[in-house]
């Protein structure tokens, strides 16, 4: 097992930047096919590597921000939220004084996981003719990804996974590619936000926090634990009483451990309180 030690030290020397709060064998995997990469036999000589290249380090830094996403991933959970978890929640709502729904998405990447849930509420909301608006802010650290965000043109192949009826509503062709319409680009705010920022709990953008349902899913996975406790406190702080907490599939084991209750297994939508 690769010792992590002189390339944690040497990268916190040269950017004060700390690689600690990776999750472990996450971090050892990303680093080795770094060596790989660039054909390397050990730890030492590619700490001369990066010594000797700073924009090497760049390199690093930037496969550890992993920015895959896809528009309805995680399914049995997309599943769920459509035809059980959100028809309830929607029938709460319109009892309440307050008939918008505001959302965060943390970790959007390219927007996909936004644009899925603005497809699914869309539809619910018409289908049942409910009084009832939604909002979605959705941040990321990358500045480049926000920006393929809010551009919200698609190829293709990227939509293989978005159901036919939302594609015919929601999206229209246009020189190869597949444009979001502006009717539900309306309703998401795109901005930068970073999850670890200490000086603020949520998003600016989002004003007060409140939400009542929050996405963060494929983030916490690649973050030890220490890390994943500051983010996820912010995640849960920020959700309003009995607001909903969406995961990846792949962390539901990690939400499983906090006071959160899961809503219908085998999704990953925990509820507060
Ligand atoms: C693997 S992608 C997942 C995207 C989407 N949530 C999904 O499930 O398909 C992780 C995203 O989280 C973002 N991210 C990672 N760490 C973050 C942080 N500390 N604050 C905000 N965004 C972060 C990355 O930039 C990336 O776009």
């Amino acid at each position: 097992m690769l010792t992590l030690k002189p390339i944690t030290d040497l990268v916190f020397q040269l950017s004060g930047r700390d690689l600690s709060i990776y999750e472990r064998s996450f971090l050892q995997r990303t680093i080795g096919k770094q060596m790989e990469a660039n054909d390397l036999p050990d730890l030492n000589t590619y700490c001369e590597f990066i010594k000797n290249s700073p924009g090497r380090m760049q390199e690093l830094a930037d496969s550890l921000n992993v920015d895959y996403s896809e528009f309805f991933r995680n399914p049995v959970t997309f599943a769920l939220l459509e035809q059980v978890i959100l028809p309830d929640f929607l029938n709460r709502k319109l009892s309440a004084k307050n008939k918008n729904i505001r959302i965060w998405s943390a970790g959007c990447a390219g927007g996909q996981e936004p644009y899925s849930i603005a497809m699914i509420l869309g539809e619910l909301i018409t289908k049942s003719k409910t009084p009832v608006t939604f909002q979605i802010f959705a941040t990321d650290t990358v500045e480049k990804s926000l920006k393929t965000a809010k551009r919200g043109s698609f190829s293709p192949h990227s939509l293989k996974n978005v159901p036919l009826h939302f594609l015919d509503r929601y999206v229209t062709l246009s020189g190869g590619f597949y444009s979001v319409v502006p009717d539900l680009k309306k309703h998401i705010e795109f901005s930068q936000y970073d999850l670890l920022d200490p000086e603020r709990k949520s998003p600016p953008s989002g004003i007060y926090g409140d939400f009542d349902m929050v996405f963060c899913c494929n983030v916490l996975f690649y973050y030890a634990p220490e890390a994943r406790k500051v983010i996820l406190e912010k995640l849960v702080g920020s959700l309003s009483r009995r607001g909903l907490l969406v995961t990846g599939e792949v962390e539901r084991e990690i939400i499983q451990k906090t006071e959160l209750t899961l809503m219908e297994y085998p999704s990953s939508v925990f509820r507060r309180g």
